[in-house]
């Protein structure tokens, strides 16, 4: 090529990708929120305007909306004469004093989703409602074990989970949850079985978890079923460190946990925290989740920044976004206006999401070009 040409060219590759590298950049801040309340576009929620939820409950992702058209399709009549006492009836009430307290409100989503119909719809509607609040990758968690009042199958319910997710064009995996609990070790060894059965890389069940009262059923109770479960290569998260402290954590990643659902307690041992970083172990925290189960008591102290800042890998989430009458965009506000979150740091969170994440390297790949995380420009652009 003559060396004129060859110059051009690179000149025009140099000013394309200062472009697109400033594109990003602005778009990555927020393109242009966070301005004077008086301009004309809707008051901005948070600077990220699209997310990744690793930490949803099906159960405890059921709005009103959804609710009634759950109902609707089922022909069940909701134990609510109006929206009002629906919602009321759905979320957490002011009182909830822990964690147990907290699992009681899971008995009326739960009856919704007890057919194929319903539980595949539930996991479309929700699926749906948060992908219409910028989430672009979710994993929804569920234990097919609840889902067997009405004659259905743990294998019924997988499979009625598996179509609902056919039926969203949101990119989405499941988590097939255990449940802690006394006299279910049976359909907990079910769960696994199916587990194994249905493991895909992505684009369907892709890990397991355990879910239910910690500090009832202590993590030390589930060596076994997670011994099997890391024999079998099925990759799992732990619900541990919220009703329990760092000690339950500490056992999850001995077990094989490459993530823990919360974590949030691991500030009261500095051993435990010095073992999740250097296990690279990611946290799936939860604040709205852990200020109503008082996982933690005084809010102005919720560590996740402290555990950024100490380079534990840590991804912020929902929970159950029905129960506690969130989004997980009000998420993100709530760590900006409370502890001053940056657009940096909320970068550093969802790409640590995508990293975590139970799917593919080429997944992970495509998330990261949608939200512009990818390495190569990250290096460019302006913190
Ligand atoms: N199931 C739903 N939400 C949960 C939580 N925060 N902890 C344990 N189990 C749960
Ligand atoms: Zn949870």
């Amino acid at each position: 090529m003559n060396p004129t040409k060859r110059f051009e060219n690179k000149t025009y590759g140099i000013f394309r990708s200062i472009l697109l590298v400033l594109a990003l950049t602005v778009c990555l801040s927020g393109c242009g929120k966070h301005q004077k309340a008086d301009e004309k576009e809707p008051a901005p929620v948070s600077y990220a305007d699209r997310y990744i939820d690793l930490h949803l409950h099906l159960d405890g992702a059921v709005t009103v909306e959804i609710a009634k058209q759950l109902e609707e399709l089922q022909n069940i009549k909701l134990p609510a004469a109006d929206d009002e006492e629906l919602k009321r009836l759905l979320t957490v009430p002011a009182d909830c004093e822990s964690l147990n307290d907290f699992l009681e409100c899971f008995n009326l989503p739960l009856s919704l989703m007890q057919t194929p119909e319903g539980l595949s719809e539930a996991v479309r509607l929700v699926a749906e409602n948060v992908k219409s609040q910028g989430v672009i990758y979710a994993e929804i968690r569920f234990a097919p074990q609840l889902h067997t009042e009405r004659g259905m199958t743990q294998e019924d319910a997988i499979r009625a989970a598996l179509d609902g997710i056919k039926k969203t064009d949101l990119k989405v995996n499941l988590i097939l949850c255990l449940m802690r609990g006394e006299g279910n070790e049976a359909l907990n060894e079910e769960t696994l079985r199916l587990a194994k059965k249905y493991l895909v890389a992505d684009g369907g069940v892709t890990a397991i978890d355990i879910a239910g009262a910690e500090a009832l059923y202590p993590t030390s109770n589930y060596r076994e079923i997670f011994a099997a479960a890391k024999e079998a290569g099925i990759p799992f998260t732990i619900h541990a460190g919220e009703a329990n402290g760092a000690e339950s954590v500490r056992l999850a990643i001995e077990f094989g946990a490459t993530r823990i659902g919360h974590g949030v307690r691991i500030y009261e041992d500095p051993e435990v925290m010095k073992l999740v970083k250097e296990k690279g172990v990611t946290l799936e925290m939860c604040p709205t989740s852990n200020r109503q189960t008082h996982a933690i008591e005084d809010m102005s102290k919720y560590p996740l920044i402290d555990y950024m800042n100490q380079g534990i890998k840590v991804t912020l989430n929902t929970d159950d976004m029905g129960i506690e009458g969130i989004t997980l965009s009000d998420e993100y506000h709530y760590m900006e206006q409370m502890f001053h979150l940056t657009p940096g740091q909320e970068r550093t969170l969802l790409r640590n999401a995508i990293d975590a994440a139970f799917t593919t390297e080429e997944v992970k790949a495509s998330l990261r070009a949608e939200l512009g995380l990818n390495y190569e420009l990250e290096t460019w652009s302006v913190k």
